[in-house]
C-alpha cells in the first residue's frame, strides 16, 4: 500500500504540473482527491490493515493529501498570475493616468466653517431650529409686534397653515433657551428665507450665523470684545470695526456692526456686516411665562445676541459683486476658491 500512495503522489504531482488551465487543473483534482479519485480509493485498503498498520498508513495518506493539495493551491496562483500578465499584455502600464479633477469646498462652506471654528474656539456651541417656522419662534417670541413689516406677506413665505419659512436664524434663540437652563452659548448657521426681489445683493434662499450669550452677568463689553476678535479672525487682524446704534426688537440696545473695507484702487469705506445687542428683556419675560419657571428672568440674566449673512461675509471677503454667483455652480467662477 506503502508503494501505491508513492505512485499516486508521484502520479499525482505530474499531473497538476502538467496542467495549463483551470479546466485541466481541476480535473486532475478530482482524478486524484475526488469522491471517486485515486486516494481516495486508495484510503478505502485501511479497513483491511492490522492494527498496527493503521496509523502508519493514516499518516502517509495525510502527507500524500497534504502535498497534492499544496500542489494544487501553488498551481492556481501560479495560473492566475500568467492570466493577469496576459491580460495586460500589449497595454504600456507606464503610461500617466487621466488626471481626475479634485472637487473642492464651495466658498459659502469654506467661510461658514472658519466662522463656526472661531466661535467654538471661544465656547459657543453648535445649535439648530426647525426652518419651516411658527410665528411666534420667529417674531410673538422675539418681540415683534403683528404689524411689524417683517410679518408682512410681501416679505415673508407663509404657508396655508399659518406656518412659515424663518426670515432669520433668530428663531434658534427662541427654541433654545426654551429647552436649555443658563448659562447659554450658542452658534445657529442656517438657511433664511425672504420674498426678496432677487438681484446682485439678494436671494431668496440665504445664509445667515445666529449667535446668543445669556448668563448672570453678560455685558456689552462681553459683546464688542467678543464680535471685534471674531471679526478680526475673520477678515485679518488689523480690521478696524465699528458699533452703530440701530433698532431690532429683540435687542435694546441694538447695534449695526460695520468693518472698514479697504478694496483694491478705492476709497476704503464702511460697510455694514451684522446686526447684535443686548437681549431685550421683553423676550426673556416671555420666555419664563412659555416655560412657566423664571430661570431667564429679565432680574436674574442679561445676554447679548448678534445675526450675520454668511453670504455677505463671502462677498466681502473674496470680493465677490453678485450674490447669484454664489448659487449658479459655475465651475469657472468655484474654480478661484479651490
Ligand atoms: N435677525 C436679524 C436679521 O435677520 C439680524 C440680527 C440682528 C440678529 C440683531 C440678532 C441681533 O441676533 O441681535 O436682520
Amino acid at each position: 500500500m506503502k508503494q501505491e500512495i508513492e505512485t499516486i503522489q508521484t502520479d499525482a504531482l505530474e499531473a497538476i504540473g502538467a496542467a495549463s488551465d483551470e479546466k485541466s487543473l481541476d480535473d486532475a483534482r478530482v482524478a486524484f482527491l475526488g469522491k471517486k479519485g485515486r486516494l481516495t480509493a486508495a484510503s478505502a485498503g485501511m479497513k483491511d490493515l492490522s492494527k498496527e498498520e493503521k496509523p502508519v498508513m493514516g499518516q502517509l495518506l495525510n502527507a500524500a493529501r497534504q502535498a497534492i493539495t499544496s500542489a494544487i493551491e501553488a498551481k492556481q496562483a501560479s495560473l492566475a498570475d500568467e492570466a493577469d500578465k496576459k491580460s495586460v499584455q500589449g497595454i504600456d502600464l507606464t503610461l500617466p493616468s487621466r488626471p481626475l479633477p479634485a472637487g473642492a469646498i464651495h466658498p459659502l462652506t469654506q467661510v461658514k466653517d472658519h466662522a463656526i471654528q472661531v466661535l467654538r474656539r471661544m465656547g459657543f456651541a453648535l445649535a439648530e431650529g426647525p426652518e419651516i417656522e411658527t410665528e411666534f419662534h420667529c417674531f410673538d417670541a422675539l418681540n415683534t409686534p403683528e404689524d411689524q413689516p417683517a410679518r408682512n406677506e410681501k416679505d415673508t413665505f407663509y404657508f396655508d397653515s399659518g406656518k412659515l419659512l424663518r426670515t432669520h436664524t433668530s428663531s434658534v434663540q427662541i427654541r433654545t433657551m426654551e429647552k436649555a437652563t443658563p448659562p447659554v452659548r450658542i452658534i445657529a448657521p442656517g438657511s433664511a428665507y425672504r420674498r426678496d426681489e432677487i438681484d446682485a445683493t439678494h436671494l431668496s434662499v440665504f445664509n445667515q450665523l445666529e449667535g446668543l450669550y445669556v448668563d448672570t452677568d453678560v455685558k456689552l463689553g462681553d459683546l464688542k470684545g467678543t464680535l471685534e476678535f471674531f471679526l478680526r479672525s475673520m477678515f485679518g487682524d488689523d480690521t478696524e470695526v465699528r458699533f452703530r446704534p440701530h433698532f431690532f426688537p429683540f435687542t435694546e440696545p441694538s447695534f449695526e456692526i460695520d468693518i472698514k473695507l479697504h478694496a483694491k484702487g478705492q476709497e476704503p469705506k464702511w460697510i455694514e456686516i451684522a446686526g447684535c445687542g443686548m437681549v431685550d428683556p421683553a423676550v426673556f419675560e416671555s420666555l419664563c411665562e412659555v416655560r412657566g419657571d423664571d430661570v431667564f428672568s429679565p432680574d436674574k440674566v442679561t445676554g447679548y445676541a448678534f445675526g450675520m449673512g454668511i453670504d455677505r461675509l463671502a462677498m466681502i471677503k473674496w470680493g465677490i459683486r453678485d450674490i447669484r454667483l454664489l448659487i449658479e455652480n459655475d465651475v469657472r467662477f468655484l474654480k478661484r476658491f479651490a
